[in-house]
């Protein structure tokens, strides 16, 4: 297996030696696969916690929709368990959390763009889920790598081959497996390492962080026999056909984003864990050199950038800072040194920005390429907006993807119209929902993905800005981002459209389609005319 350069001796200067130690990656799944429990695990093999059950679930449960305590609890926890950090044989890890709930996924999709590489956690007995796909879209956009971890061995689930098809099939991703299950559910013997050829001895224990580990020479090995009797041939005609099937594992494929590393475990039980830790701190990327609007930015050069993929508002409603997740690309991160906020042309400097060490926050003097850090910020910062030491570039990448709910905000107090527009424009600035104007009349349109952001907006409006509202429903079906080289025609497509037609944030012609067929023909008609379905922030 390759060694991307994190156990070997590191060279050079401090921003090679601390960059090339780094992996910042994040673990994606559908809700009740085990991501929570995954990421658990993880830490306590980095010593970031000690005992299991430390890290709550950030998820909010399906149906809480009307429990503000529960939005609110929410928002505490994603705030604490936002990036975790930790230290495992001398790689230093960051890992970004990514909300469960499928009504924050915009948030998730964002959070993709900071990361160099991805974990996917599948359950066995239901395989790929809908969500699962959603976010695998997204890191496919990029090529991000990714390994798969088939979780909860110890129940009954499905046939492993079987799982492995439907991943290639509905992922569209290639597959390779490193370890193998010996059976699964009540039966469930571990597994065994395809490339290593150990066997790794399952025992049921949520606490354990040793697993036993037998050496064999190859599965030809009579003492397979003796150590799993019946599952012996089984294990040898699978590996088999594993070997004709599957390409034998290359570090650059997976690198590419064209195959997946697949490994097979018991989270709860800690079991296949290490085996995922150890390969990934050897295989995954370290930070990459990423795409601005004019070049790209490679994270070893001097001068320090980053952007901003994430703002999470002050849970103190008497304290109006929020706080800014700043993704460093390149060079090293200072606090207190002069930074140009590229969009808004100002330079900004920051005394008591923050780091994130599993649940622990402390202020940082310096950070580097793959680090996140969190800045204070009193609303400068919109997501997908760049620091730099000087230079006027900006990062691409994040995405923003068609709203399926789409209402019309109501004011309900007059005297508080000024409120509930900052309310709602700083709200949106953290990416809550999406926002869009339609004139004449300035009429408000919130787009989101689902109902919760909306009993979230009036809940925030009210409680942090004392604005008071109500949403009508619209019945729209797509937000879809129009452009041409062709002015005329846009303008006549826009004043036919006028009744469909808003602006976004930023000021780009957004239409809004009551249907899919009406999509269709207005596509039809107006040939000159791009549709997007995605729109990068920036
Ligand atoms: P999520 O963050 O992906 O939503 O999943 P989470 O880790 O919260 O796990 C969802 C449920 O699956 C939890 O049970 C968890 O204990 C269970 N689980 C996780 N890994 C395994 C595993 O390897 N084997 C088995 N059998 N179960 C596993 P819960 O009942 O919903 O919650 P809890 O009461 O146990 O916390």
């Amino acid at each position: 297996m390759e060694n991307t350069g994190a156990t070997t001796k590191l060279k050079g200067s401090p921003l090679e030696k601390e960059t090339s130690r780094r992996r910042t990656f994040g673990i994606i799944s559908h809700p009740d696969a085990g991501k929570t429990t995954l990421t658990e695990k993880l830490l306590l093999f980095g010593g970031a916690i000690q005992t299991a059950g430390a890290v709550k679930s950030n998820k909010i449960k399906q149906g809480a929709t009307s429990d503000f305590m529960e939005i609110e609890r929410q928002r505490g926890i994603s705030v604490a368990t936002s990036v975790m950090g930790f230290e495992y044989e001398g790689v230093k890890i960051n890992l970004l959390d990514t909300p469960g709930h499928q009504d924050f996924a915009e948030d998730t999709y964002r959070t993709l763009s900071a990361v160099d590489s991805v974990i996917l956690v599948i359950d066995c007995a239901k395989g790929v889920e809908a969500q699962t796909e959603k976010l695998m879209q997204v890191c496919r956009m990029r090529n991000t790598p990714v390994i798969i971890f088939i979780n909860k061995m110890d129940r009954d689930g499905q046939n492993p081959f079987d799982i492995l098809d439907e991943i290639e099939e509905k992922l569209s991703i290639r597959v390779r497996p490193v370890t193998w299950p010996i059976s699964m559910g009540k039966s469930f013997q571990g597994v065994y390492h395809l490339l290593n050829n150990h066997i790794y001895f399952f025992k049921p224990n949520k606490q354990k962080l040793e697993e036993e580990v037998t050496e064999i020479h190859s599965l030809d090995d009579n003492r397979l026999d003796d150590l799993i009797g019946e599952h012996a041939d089984i294990l040898r005609e699978e590996a088999e056909l594993i070997e004709g099937v599957y390409d034998p594992f290359d570090a650059n494929t997976y690198l590419s984003g064209e195959v997946a590393p697949v490994f097979f475990g018991s989270a709860l039980n800690n079991f296949g864990v290490k085996e995922l830790l150890d390969t990934f701190i050897k295989i995954a990327p370290r930070p990459v050199a990423r795409q601005t609007d004019i070049r790209e930015v490679k994270p070893e050069e001097n001068a320090f950038s980053g952007f901003v993929f994430k703002i999470h508002a002050n849970l103190d409603p008497r304290h109006r800072d929020r706080i800014a997740f700043l993704r460093v690309c390149s060079g090293k991160f200072e606090r207190n040194k002069n930074y140009l906020h590229v969009k808004q042309g100002k330079t900004f400097k920051f005394s008591n920005p923050t780091s994130f060490m599993a649940n622990d926050k402390s202020v940082i003097d310096e950070a580097w390429p793959g680090d996140i850090v969190g800045l204070y910020d009193t609303g400068n910062f919109r997501i997908g907006e760049t620091l730099t030491e000087g230079e006027r570039v900006i990062y691409k990448g994040i995405p923003t993807f068609s709203p399926e709910i789409f209402k019309e905000l109501v004011n309900t107090d007059p005297m508080k119209a000024k409120q509930l527009e900052k309310g709602i424009r700083q709200l949106t600035d953290e990416g809550v929902a999406q926002l869009f104007t339609q004139q004449p009349g300035n009429r408000r349109v919130i787009g989101t993905v689902g109902e919760l952001q909306f009993e979230v907006i009036q809940f925030r409006l009210l409680h942090e800005y004392s604005a008071s509202c109500r949403f009508d429903y619209l019945n729209f079906y797509k937000a879809v981002w129009v452009t041409s080289d062709n002015t005329r025609k846009l303008q006549e497509f826009i004043a036919q459209k006028y009744r469909n037609m808003v602006t976004d944030k930023y000021g780009n012609h957004v239409f809004l389609a009551e249907s899919e067929w009406l999509l269709k023909r207005s596509m039809e008609n107006f040939p000159e005319l791009k549709f997007h379905f995605s729109w990068e922030v920036i």
